[in-house]
């Protein structure tokens, strides 16, 4: 048995996980047309419980009827045939010894496919760098988005917080806010796409107002034990080299706040980057080890996390308690596996991107008797 550490028992908050390992949020566009998840989406998040994840993070999930939806096909939870599928999903990881976690999403100015709006909201009307991403349906730029009024604002809270509560009631051990890559709340916290004057505008400390408060209402929604987690990124989809002009002051007052909203973890991305390229702050730093120095929350790390030597010393070293894989996880839905067995791991295959390869991955797995049938 290999004893790399993360293959080692953890926690998260109240929540016992076997290994340090989990599966990064991924969009894969595969739920029906009006947002229930499939069977087929079952089969492919039982395959990472099979193969021994302990924590298995569901892709962004839209929070209303309203604005949130940011691809069409994009899995929600907002309807009661969205909270029985996921229900059913739940259990079966759940089955297979492994916790599931579900990523609430807001699309913000960056939604390419809505099925209940066709306009956009965001913090302020800028229009966001660069297009529409193909691998999800879209193509040219992106509208102009509306700048959210007061009301707007108070409406996605509550989606987010209706939408905990449908996640707590469907049986997951938490959620995680998305608050990384550019969408809805990162585009709060941004001081180029966020240029109001009111007290979500401005300093860092009002930037992240809208983060804090909705962690902080699906805190007092669902109890002191369930999970909520934050996940945050520098770099976006549109913007992969932003960085936060502040750099490590900015994540100090960003973490501080989130830590007193009551948020039970610190999940930061690598938002299409490795970590060593991304977790590097001024001061010699890293934003993960910074993370924890200031929350004594634990941290969940990403980025290349498929190659063990590097989860290994970002373990070890103290910078994360926890790794999340993405890319590495599509390849190996059995990492775990293979890392406590020492073999060796599949490669990344770039086709395994296209999201609508959903079923065929889950039944490529089967075939490759990668995970039971
Ligand atoms: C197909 C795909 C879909 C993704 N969808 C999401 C998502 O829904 N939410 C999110 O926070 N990150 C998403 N990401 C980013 C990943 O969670 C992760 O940060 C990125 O893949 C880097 O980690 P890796 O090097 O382990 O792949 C996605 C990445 C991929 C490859």
């Amino acid at each position: 048995m290999n004893d790399h550490p993360a293959l080692r028992p953890d926690r998260i908050g109240d929540l016992d996980l076997a290994n340090r390992l989990a599966v990064a949020p991924m969009s894969r566009v595969s739920a029906a047309a009006d947002g229930t998840p499939t069977d087929d989406m079952a089969d492919y998040y039982t395959a990472f419980a099979d193969g021994g994840f302990a924590l298995v993070l569901t892709e962004g999930t839209y929070t209303d009827t309203h604005y949130s939806q940011g691809y069409l096909n994009q899995p929600g939870i907002v309807t009661a045939a969205h909270e029985a599928a996921w229900h059913e999903i739940v259990t079966r990881v759940h089955a297979r010894g492994a916790s599931m976690i579900l990523q609430l999403m807001h699309a913000g100015a960056i939604s390419q496919g809505n099925r209940y709006r066709d306009d956009t909201l965001a913090p302020s009307a800028v229009r966001p760098l660069g297009e529409k991403m193909p691998e999800y349906g879209g193509h040219g730029p992106w509208p102009t988005p509306r700048a959210m009024t007061g009301d707007d604002i108070e409406h996605a809270l509550t989606g987010f917080v209706d939408a905990a509560i449908r996640a707590q009631r469907a049986g997951f051990a938490g959620v995680e806010v998305h608050g990384a890559n550019g969408y809805l709340v990162d585009q709060f916290l941004t001081d180029y796409t966020n240029q109001r004057y009111d007290r979500y505008g401005g300093m860092v400390a009002n930037r992240v107002r809208l983060a804090a408060e909705i962690v902080s209402a699906i805190r007092a929604a669902t109890g002191p034990r369930f999970v909520v987690g934050i996940r945050l990124s520098q770099g976006k989809v549109n913007d992969f080299t932003h960085r936060w002009a502040g750099g490590s002051r900015d994540a100090e007052i960003i973490f501080a706040a989130l830590a007193e909203a009551g948020a039970t973890y610190l999940h930061i991305a690598s938002e299409g980057r490795d970590w060593v390229e991304t977790a590097t702050l001024d001061g010699g730093v890293t934003i993960t080890g910074l993370a924890r120095k200031v929350t004594g929350l634990p941290v969940l790390a990403n980025g290349g996390m498929h190659d063990l030597t590097q989860a290994a010393s970002v373990l070890e070293d103290g910078h994360a308690d926890i790794v999340t894989i993405g890319r590495g996880a599509l390849a190996n839905p059995d990492l775990p596996r293979r890392l406590a067995q020492s073999l060796p791991l599949a490669a990344f295959d770039h086709e395994m991107l296209q999201p609508m390869a959903t079923l065929s991955n889950a039944r490529l797995w089967r075939a490759a008797g990668q995970v039971p049938a």
